[in-house]
């Protein structure tokens, strides 16, 4: 594998964004001294992308542009890439991680999104919206109060503590709600929310059950005919994290049985591919249901969240050498470099190259300022803030380390 290393100069970096990337984010790299952007609306086929990217520094994709191994060797100069979405499954991540590439990404940018969805379901629900709504456009008059409650003192379980589960117990304590939940992790509870430790605690307890855990092998059907047979009877479920953690024909079948109220599903064990796919699931047709179609994140504020988060953390990594953040890379988090010179040196993962890093260093008498290193089984990471005049020499010594897989270095 050929090594690579970069000092260049802000206006000589190279990004390009591809797939309409937000302006927010654009401003952002742009604000911080960077001006060569070139930025698409589309995604490019890949013949044309292989040739956009053979003189890149820093890529910005969505979700439509799959960046393949071969892709990645045509990107000699590519330092990092930036998903400008959640999911990073576009990008075969270990083979850029080799290549001595991050891959940074926005998990947390559409959190309070999605908890403003599930707020307001949760009142749609226990007021019967759904069903009434349906039957009002067929010009049925479902006017009653019957089965029809405020959410005030009701308890609402939140399945999964995280970034949206917690942010969402908060707003319903807004309204007034009770909140208990349960979490695998032991996560403090914000406000006034309430721990259980059991997932089963939160099932019996709760009027409204709302799902906020990832997809894991743990969390498939999660949610199966024995867990809606613990929810009080009437009670209503909301999922908007992961379609295959709620089985489907059994909530259909509950439902059915009126031993629930209502649910709002987001996400679905199958969904369509786009906009010509026709979504199909038995909850199709059952006016309790509030259908809608994985928007819980679809904000012109989330999309605005997304664009300078990843902007953020693409400028940092290049002005400073963090990588926090990275999704497939060792992460080091790094105060602002001074007026030492950093030293960035990314390395196959073999015993004694920092050995033979600090031994170039020692070498040449240079002293270290700084050094800090993260590694994953397979790539080191190790940043060193040297007190040294001549950078490029050492890069070049550093080069030479056979482990090597890129040396860049700062000034
Ligand atoms: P997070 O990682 O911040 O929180 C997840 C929480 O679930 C963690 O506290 C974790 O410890 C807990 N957890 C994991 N396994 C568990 C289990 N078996 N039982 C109980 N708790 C468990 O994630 P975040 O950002 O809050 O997202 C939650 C879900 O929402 C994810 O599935 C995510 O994919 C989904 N999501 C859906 C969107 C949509 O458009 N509908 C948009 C954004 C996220």
């Amino acid at each position: 594998m050929t090594t690579r290393h970069h000092s260049l100069a802000k206006n000589k970096i190279k990004f390009l964004m591809l797939e309409g990337i937000h302006a927010k984010g654009l401003d952002e790299i742009r604000r911080s001294g960077y001006e060569w952007i070139v930025s698409e609306a589309q995604a490019p086929p890949p013949g044309r992308l292989a040739e956009m990217i053979e003189d890149v520094h820093f890529l910005g994709i969505r979700s439509r542009t799959q960046l393949t191994a071969d892709l990645l060797d045509r990107a000699r100069k590519l330092t990092a890439i930036g998903c400008f979405c959640i999911g990073t499954d576009q990008v075969d991540l270990s083979e850029a991680r080799r290549r001595g590439i991050p891959v940074f990404n926005a998990p947390y940018a559409n959190t309070r999104s999605v908890a403003e969805l599930v707020l307001a379901e949760i009142i749609l629900l226990l007021r019967g919206i759904p069903a009434r709504n349906a039957g009002a456009h067929r010009g049925q008059w479902l006017k009653s109060a019957r089965g029809s409650h405020e959410v005030r003192g009701k308890t609402l379980g939140i399945l999964g503590y995280g970034h949206i589960g917690s942010q969402l117990g908060i707003l319903a304590e807004g309204l007034g709600m009770r909140v208990i939940y349960f979490d695998i992790v032991a996560k403090l509870p914000l406000g006034n929310a309430e721990p259980r430790t059991r997932m089963e605690s939160v099932l019996e307890e709760a009027d409204v059950v709302s799902i906020h855990v990832p997809d894991t092998e743990r969390t498939r059907n999660m949610i199966d005919n024995k867990a809606l047979g613990r929810m009080k009877p009437g009670a209503h479920l909301i999922n908007a994290a992961r379609g295959r953690i709620v089985d489907i024909p059994a909530l259909a079948a509950a439902l059915r049985a009126e031993r629930l109220g209502g649910a709002a599903i987001d996400v679905f064990p199958v969904e369509p591919k786009g906009a010509d796919d026709a979504f199909e699931s038995e909850l199709r047709g059952m006016d309790k249901v509030l259908l809608t179609p994985h928007i819980g994140g679809s904000t012109e504020e989330a999309q605005q969240n997304i664009a300078l988060d990843v902007a953020t953390k693409l400028v940092r990594y290049s002005d400073n050498g963090s990588t926090m953040g990275a999704v497939n890379f060792p992460e080091v988090s790094l105060p602002d470099h001074a007026s030492a010179r950093r030293i960035m040196h990314i390395h196959r993962n073999e015993p004694g190259v920092l050995q033979a890093v600090n031994s170039v260093i020692s070498k040449a008498s240079i002293n270290i300022a700084a050094q800090y290193l993260q590694t994953l089984p397979d790539v080191g990471y190790v940043v060193m803030d040297l007190e040294t005049e001549d950078a490029p020499a050492l890069v070049r010594e550093l080069d030479a380390i056979p482990a090597t897989i890129r040396t860049r270095f700062l000034y």
